[in-house]
């Protein structure tokens, strides 16, 4: 018998993460000396502050390297609620607060916590790339709602009554957006809130990963801050990932109800325990430390998006929308496609590789066919020689085709 067949039906299903698989290519082939400019990443290119790797190595002297409690060290769980009240004025008591591996595994945790078969979760499209494949994990049916860049890539609340059915379980919010950049408005949340204050029924899951990468006009605002009845059914997901540069070090969080943290917990306890104990010291020293470098990561994160934007804006056959937070754009191609008479974002990220060295990832991936998300999480000269790459092959591509 063949090893596959030992695979469980999900573990079959499964795809692996397509943005992690491309990085790792790209990756491979830079180090094969191959000339790439790598403009996949999705983490931070700055390294995580001094501060923050000091408070790591003086809790790895002092032996903080055992087991902690598996919910997270106490002193971290009353950070994140001092954090929440501080930035988001929401209230949390402690037990209403789960720490784990990244963001990533709080939403799993949770999606395994609230999922039946068959009970449907609304990904609004363009979605990280983790949400459908994370939803079927834990049997869940992912209803995928798409939204176009003229709609400013967000859903509307017109868009989410259609979607919602008796057996809706739960709707994914992602302000600021992986991959588009886009944030919701409060006026737009508003509407969105009003349509769920008719669906009890439906938890909500606020994915703030990115608040602090956002440069929409105003403080960051959530779902509950708009509608604080929608607290006793939201579970905000959270980390130290994007905001402070430290991806690596695997700390996210989640804020919920009780009943609903406890389940997670307990899965949590049967799977990874606890987050590193070093890690969940260094997210101390992030969350209660200065917070200077967080601004400045997004200054420098938003004079980016600028440059690039301005230099999209003025190739032709691209068309873009401006982000207002996190460190993606994400151009639509399909007039230089269709130029090329292809409908397919994968070949040309292919193309746009091979010609002109440049590493993209398609928006298929993202349920966004026919995009490209471009990241700016590189230095200004990187940025520069990428966009005078992409300019020139799309200029050879038009010569080309005459
Ligand atoms: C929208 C979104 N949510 C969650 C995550 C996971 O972040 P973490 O590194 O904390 O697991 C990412 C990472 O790319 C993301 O883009």
């Amino acid at each position: 018998m063949s090893a596959e067949n030992f695979l469980s039906r999900r573990a079959a299903a499964v795809q692996s993460s397509s943005t992690l698989a491309i990085g790792a290519e790209i990756k491979r082939l830079v180090a094969d000396g191959q000339d790439i400019i790598n403009l996949c990443a999705g983490e931070p290119d700055f390294d995580t502050p001094v501060a923050i790797r000091q408070a790591a190595t003086r809790a790895m002297a002092e032996g903080q390297t055992r087991y902690t409690p598996v919910a997270g060290l106490p002193m971290l769980r009353q950070a994140i609620v001092a954090k929440l009240q501080r930035e988001n004025e929401l209230h949390y008591e402690e037990q209403q607060v789960l720490v784990s591996c990244g963001c990533k595994h709080s939403l799993y945790n949770l999606f395994q916590a609230v999922l039946n078969p068959g009970d449907e979760v609304i990904i609004p499209a363009p979605y990280w790339t983790s949400y459908p494949e994370m939803v079927m994990l834990a049997g869940g049916q992912p209803m995928i709602v798409s939204s176009t860049m003229a709609e400013g890539f967000k859903l509307t609340a017109a868009q989410l009554q259609q979607a919602v059915s008796p057996r809706t379980r739960a709707v994914l919010i992602n302000s600021p957006n992986n991959p588009s950049g886009a944030c919701y408005s409060a006026a737009e949340l508003r509407a969105l809130a009003e349509v769920l204050m008719l669906h009890e029924q439906v938890l909500v899951i606020s994915d703030d990963i990115y608040e602090h990468l956002q440069w929409s006009g105003g403080p960051f605002r959530n779902i509950v801050n708009i509608e604080p009845q929608l607290q006793a059914r939201t579970v905000v997901c959270n980390g130290v990932s994007k905001a402070y540069a430290m991806t690596g070090w695997r700390i996210g969080y989640a804020a919920g109800p009780a009943p609903i943290i406890a389940a997670m917990t307990r899965i949590q306890s049967h799977s990874t325990s606890n987050a590193s104990a070093i890690s969940q010291a260094a997210a101390i020293a992030a969350l209660e430390g200065s917070q200077d470098t967080v601004e400045e990561f997004c200054r420098t994160f938003r004079q980016r998006h600028d440059y690039v934007y301005g230099r999209l804006e003025q190739m032709p056959d691209v068309q873009c929308r401006p982000a207002t937070g996190t460190f993606y754009l994400l151009p639509d191609f399909q007039p230089a496609m269709a130029r090329n008479g292809t409908s397919d974002d994968v070949a040309f990220a292919q193309w746009l590789l091979e010609r002109a060295g440049l590493a993209v990832v398609p928006g298929s991936v993202f349920g966004a066919q026919g995009q490209q998300r471009i990241s700016f999480a590189s230095d200004t000269p990187t940025l520069e020689r990428a966009m005078d790459r992409l300019q020139d092959a799309l200029a050879v591509r038009k010569g080309r085709q005459g």
